[in-house]
């Protein structure tokens, strides 16, 4: 028997998390899914090791994992000591990841993330530039390992014919995950990295056809989706949308609208899944809107604990939960979910600090 075989029965609330769902061409063996986490513990050229290779191996037992936000290039590089899947040595380096996780019967997918304007140039390597879609500086900062706190660059705003290259990019790096071993790729496209500053008006002011109107404003994501799909097969691909969502200077005049069309455009890809955060805006249920505008499996998120999770699969409002913060000082979650085990907390202090500790040395229950 692996380590992912969990024979207990679930408490008979919980049963809807535990059955078993295909996302497209994506076998999880219950609806328990990690949300993606930066934890920012690779190394400086981003590349994961062995503490990574435990991390996600003692979470194997989630129905499936959506590893961290990764870069498809330097110029996507949002934090120091975060991963890229860009390199051959980086590819080489998921691929341990992969296979730990496979070995205990897991599935895993990548998080595909290019940061935009959310950067500094002390953080990428020399000449490597901060890029968006419009020269609009965010407001905020940036821990740097070089110089402490600094404010995010003011970005070049991109050329027309660089966009083309980039969603190029975006197709290269979901077979890069697949080289790496990975079952699929989801898009970033929340928390005002790249892809939400071409959805969003307050930071996409171009005069192309990537900005102005919403057609124009979605063109950008729902190209890299399908330069993804066509890369590896729409079963292995999916996003994740956060309608409202601010973080990170993101300021978008009729968020519903846009994301509806989002969803509307790349619902007949037949994509793996659509990632949904619950939304800020009090009026606005995106797990409605989502579930209305696209037939694709939906993955719902934030805010959810087991009983509340359980209710929304049995619901039919979600196909699969994920979550994040619970995973993190619970490496068995799963487990502890099915025999009705107390969780442990997490220390914030070392979220994004290097090493094993609070990361890979949480003991399992
Ligand atoms: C430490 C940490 C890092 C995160 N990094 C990412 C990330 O790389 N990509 C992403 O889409 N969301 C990221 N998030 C958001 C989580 O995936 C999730 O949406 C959020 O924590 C709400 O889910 P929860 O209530 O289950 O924690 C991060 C959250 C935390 C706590």
């Amino acid at each position: 028997m692996n380590s992912n075989a969990v024979p207990e029965a679930p408490p008979k609330a919980l049963e809807s998390l535990f059955s078993p769902l295909d996302l497209g061409e994506i076998r999880l063996a219950n609806r328990i899914v990690m949300a993606p986490m930066t934890r920012n513990r690779a190394d400086a050229r981003g590349v994961p090791g062995d503490i990574v290779v435990d991390y996600y191996a003692q979470r194997a037992q989630a129905g499936l994992i959506i590893a961290e936000g990764t870069w498809p290039s330097a110029a996507g590089q949002a934090y120091c000591r975060q991963p890229g899947i860009a390199s051959a040595v980086q590819i080489d380096a998921w691929r341990r990841v992969t296979d730990a996780v496979h070995a205990r019967g897991g599935s895993i997918v990548l998080q595909v993330m290019h940061a935009g304007r959310i950067g500094s140039g002390r953080i990428k390597p020399a000449g490597v530039e901060t890029v968006a879609p419009s020269a609009i500086r965010a407001s905020g900062e940036v821990y740097t390992d070089a110089a402490g706190m600094q404010p995010f660059d003011m970005p070049r705003a991109l050329a027309s014919s660089e966009i083309k290259r980039l969603v190029e990019e975006h197709g290269q790096a979901a077979i890069n995950a697949r080289k790496a071993g990975f079952d699929g790729v989801e898009l970033h496209c929340t928390s005002g990295y790249l892809p939400m500053q071409f959805l969003c008006s307050g930071s996409n002011q171009r005069d192309d056809e990537y900005g102005g109107s919403v057609d124009n404003r979605v063109r950008f994501v729902v190209e890299c989706l399908a330069a993804m799909a066509q890369a590896i097969g729409a079963g292995r691909v999916g996003y994740r949308i956060n309608p409202g969502n601010t973080f990170n200077d993101c300021h978008d005049a009729e968020p519903e609208q846009t994301h509806v069309q989002l969803i509307r455009q790349s619902a007949a890809m037949e994509l793996a899944y659509v990632h949904v955060m619950r939304s800020p805006l009090a009026e606005l249920d995106a797990f409605a809107m989502a579930r209305q505008h696209t037939p694709a499996a939906l993955i719902v998120n934030d805010g959810f604990d087991a009983a509340s999770a359980a209710e929304a699969v049995a619901q039919g409002r979600g196909d699969a939960v994920s979550f994040a913060r619970h995973f993190i000082a619970n490496p068995d979650y799963v487990k502890r979910l099915r025999r009705g085990q107390a969780l442990a907390r997490f220390d914030r202090k070392t979220l994004y600090t290097p090493g094993a500790a609070g990361y890979s040395d949480y003991p399992s229950a």
